[in-house]
């Protein structure tokens, strides 16, 4: 007879403390939802805007079913200064991180005969830098009550943008994509350092999910609808998706997962260029 454990158990973050960058809208909102719905004690939140990182945590602790708690700290984590204040204000308040979701992430669309060096930067600090210098001021408490059974977890938002060549257009974004793939890298260096103190580092890799952020470039592309009907499953990613992959990438069900990107976007990244912009607009705007 089989002794797995039961599948509710298996597929949840019982009493678990996380930290999700990003967290007041689009994906870092949904993965906060996720992470209480599936049961964690504490969902620490982060963004720029305090008073949208305040109401989103009242949002959060408004969803119905849950009986952890939300908690807003709002930082720019663009800034070193800023993150060691977001480690100490989450240190002030809780011994220990299970979980850590580094999703905050930004990007910069311009033709490419326009692009200048001011557009990496931005992007490369928020995308890659920050990264590293927030897990590595996490370890402590990441490593705190991580276990071989029952590891600690860093899961970041990478993009399939860092994984497939992508046009763009008047809206290219190169340090965006090159960003992207230098998370994915980062991840696994980090779940090689990090595997041996019980922490494993993933990432998730999405295709287009309509956020603020995602908006922009749907539009270049020609909207949601057209959008979906390219894609190889017919669709854009939504809300549950996020969810599913955070909530198995945070429980035990994925406690021997260490160093993996997961592309989340139906198969879109398997067959090239789905999502090339309409060649005559794209040199009208030029
Ligand atoms: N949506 C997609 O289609 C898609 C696809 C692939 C990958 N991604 C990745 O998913 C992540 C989330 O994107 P999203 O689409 O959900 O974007 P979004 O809706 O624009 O959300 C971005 C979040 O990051 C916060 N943020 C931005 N700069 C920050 C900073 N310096 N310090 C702290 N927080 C900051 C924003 O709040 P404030 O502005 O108030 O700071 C907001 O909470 C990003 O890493 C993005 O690259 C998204």
């Amino acid at each position: 007879m089989s002794e797995i454990s039961s599948i509710p158990s298996l597929f949840s973050t019982p009493g678990k403390v996380a930290v999700v960058t990003g967290g007041s809208r689009g994906l870092g909102l949904h993965a906060a939802t996720a992470l209480l719905l599936s049961g964690c004690s504490k969902v620490y939140i982060t963004s720029r805007k305090a008073a949208v990182c305040d109401e989103a945590a009242a949002s959060l602790n408004a969803v119905k079913g849950i009986r952890g708690k939300a908690i807003s700290i709002p930082a720019d984590i663009s800034k070193p200064e800023e993150i060691t204040r977001l480690v100490k204000e989450i240190g002030k308040d809780t011994d220990h991180v299970d979980i850590l979701i580094a999703n905050a992430g930004a990007t910069w669309g311009a033709p490419y005969g326009t692009w200048k060096k001011e557009f990496w930067d931005k992007v490369m600090t928020l995308n890659v830098t920050s990264v590293f210098l927030l897990v590595q001021e996490m370890t402590p408490l990441l490593a705190k009550n991580a276990t071989i059974a029952d590891p600690s977890r860093v899961i970041t938002t990478a993009s399939v943008a860092g994984i497939k060549g992508f046009s763009g257009g008047p809206n290219a974004t190169y340090s965006y994509s090159a960003s992207k793939a230098a998370v994915i890298h980062l991840t696994k260096h980090l779940a090689v350092e990090l595997g041996p103190r019980r922490i494993l580092c993933n990432s998730i890799a999405p295709g287009f999910f309509p956020s603020k952020m995602a908006n922009v470039l749907i539009d270049v592309y020609g909207g949601k609808d057209k959008l979906a009907e390219k894609n190889l499953n017919g669709r854009l990613g939504v809300e549950d998706d996020f969810a599913g992959v955070v909530v198995f990438l945070c429980s035990k069900a994925s406690s021997h997962v260490n160093g993996v990107v997961i592309p989340l976007d139906g198969g879109g990244h398997l067959v090239g260029d789905l999502f090339r912009p309409d060649e005559a607009e794209v040199k009208a705007k030029l």
